[in-house]
């Protein structure tokens, strides 16, 4: 239909290094059916020393540009709340190694796990105005808590990278959204911190009461029925969360909670979330494309998307899928992402997590680890140093 606009391609990048929690389970004397059942976590994505959130961000959407070309890319949002920089955005960074043209506009939003979504409404809007324009989001995170904490079996590493255009070739994106913000300290990360502090009972009833208040408001609105959704992407901070933001949202809506239908509103959006841990901004999204890839067909079915941010900010959304959407997923280089992982024991995983950069802003020449395109080689006079692998 020719008003229509959203995720035209989508793709997904994670780490060279991946712990196992059996691993974890191991050190620290979890039954292991805490995390495989309890919390629905397998594995979680481990960054290399030469990998960071523009590595990551620049091999999830180089393969986008391959196929799409830059030409039409004016704008570039990259969403995070693990940035690098408090004043350069590191989307400038992932511009220049894909090799984008100068006609660009290139920014960074931050609103904990959420600022994905507001990258991709925003996206949405600059099309709108000019429906030749497309536009490039990224959400690229690396989740850190700190070791021997409740959150360490939540961590993980990942970007998520879309193209927004008119005529979309997987899902359109629907009007009205449903918005949701309260000020509470659910989960935030002061700027002299390198792993978030949490409060994790309070982050999960903060996460319930954002589905409740985004979804109200998408009733208010005027959007679909409960009913006529597929499927629901959640943000996924470990996949049981999303098991139980949905029985929450059904129990709101007076809906029996049967664990079948759950299961089959949830269960192909988990896939990927499973083994790669809370990558926040990139997760719903990731949600999205283990939907995409291992669901049967969806043509023309709706899909719910449910985006939470700590602190907190939440919004439900409707999408579409599009007719043909199947030819252009990327199913195998997903799969590979995951597979391709190199198990890392515990030792070498507590030397990573110990290791973020000299905080003194020491220069420093990070070893070749990465198997992604893009290295971070060094931090020299205070500025990161990016290559080719
Ligand atoms: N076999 C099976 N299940 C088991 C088990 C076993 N042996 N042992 C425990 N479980 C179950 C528990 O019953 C529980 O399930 P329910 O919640 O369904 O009852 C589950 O495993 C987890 O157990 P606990 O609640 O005891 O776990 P915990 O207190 O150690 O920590 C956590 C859980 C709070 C999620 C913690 O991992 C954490 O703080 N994580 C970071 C914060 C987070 O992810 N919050 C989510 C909402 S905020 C958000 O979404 C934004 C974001 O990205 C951070």
């Amino acid at each position: 239909t020719s008003d229509a606009i959203g995720i035209h391609d989508l793709s997904f990048a994670t780490t060279r290094f991946v712990l196992p929690h059996t691993t974890l389970a191991d050190h620290n004397g979890t039954d292991i059916g805490k995390y495989h059942t309890g919390i629905g976590q397998r594995s979680m994505s481990v960054p290399a020393a030469d990998e960071d959130i523009v590595t990551m961000a620049a091999a999830a959407a180089a393969p986008i540009v391959a196929r799409h070309g830059a030409d039409q890319i004016r704008t570039v949002v990259l969403a995070t709340e693990s940035s690098i920089d408090q004043a350069k955005s590191a989307g400038v960074y992932v511009h220049s190694l894909l090799g984008l043209p100068s006609s660009a506009r290139v920014v960074e939003m931050k609103q904990a796990c959420y600022s994905a979504t507001a990258a991709l409404q925003f996206a949405i809007g600059l099309v709108h105005r000019d429906r030749s324009h497309r536009v490039l989001v990224i959400a690229s995170d690396v989740s850190r808590y700190e070791l021997d904490s409740p959150g360490e079996a939540t961590q993980g590493a990942a970007a998520a990278a879309m193209l927004v255009s008119a005529d979309p070739a997987l899902v359109q994106i629907e009007d009205p959204s449903g918005l949701f913000t309260a000020d509470v300290m659910d989960f935030w990360r002061p700027n002299y911190r390198a792993t978030a502090l949490v409060d994790g009972k309070e982050s999960i009833s903060a996460y319930l009461q954002a589905v409740e208040g985004a979804w109200k408001d998408y009733a208010e609105q005027g959007g679909r029925a409960l009913g006529e959704f597929s499927a629901f992407c959640y943000h996924q901070p470990f996949t049981k969360m999303a098991y139980k933001a949905h029985r929450h949202l059904l129990g709101y809506c007076g809906h029996d909670a049967d664990k079948g239908e759950i299961a089959r509103a949830i269960a192909d959006t988990t896939t990927y979330n499973a083994d790669i841990g809370n990558s926040y901004t990139a997760s719903m999204y990731l949600g999205l494309a283990s939907l995409l890839d291992n669901a049967d067909d969806l043509t023309h079915q709706a899909i719910g998307f449910l985006s939470y941010g700590s602190g907190s900010v939440a919004e439900f959304f409707a999408g579409t899928v599009v007719p043909g959407y199947r030819s252009q997923l990327r199913v195998a280089a997903h799969r590979d992402a995951i597979t391709q992982r190199h198990p890392i024991d515990y030792a070498k995983y507590r030397e990573l997590h110990e290791q973020s950069f000299p905080d003194d802003g020491g220069d420093y020449s990070a070893p070749r680890e990465t198997a992604g395109p893009y290295r971070l080689a060094a931090l020299s006079g205070h500025k990161r140093i990016y290559e080719p692998r």
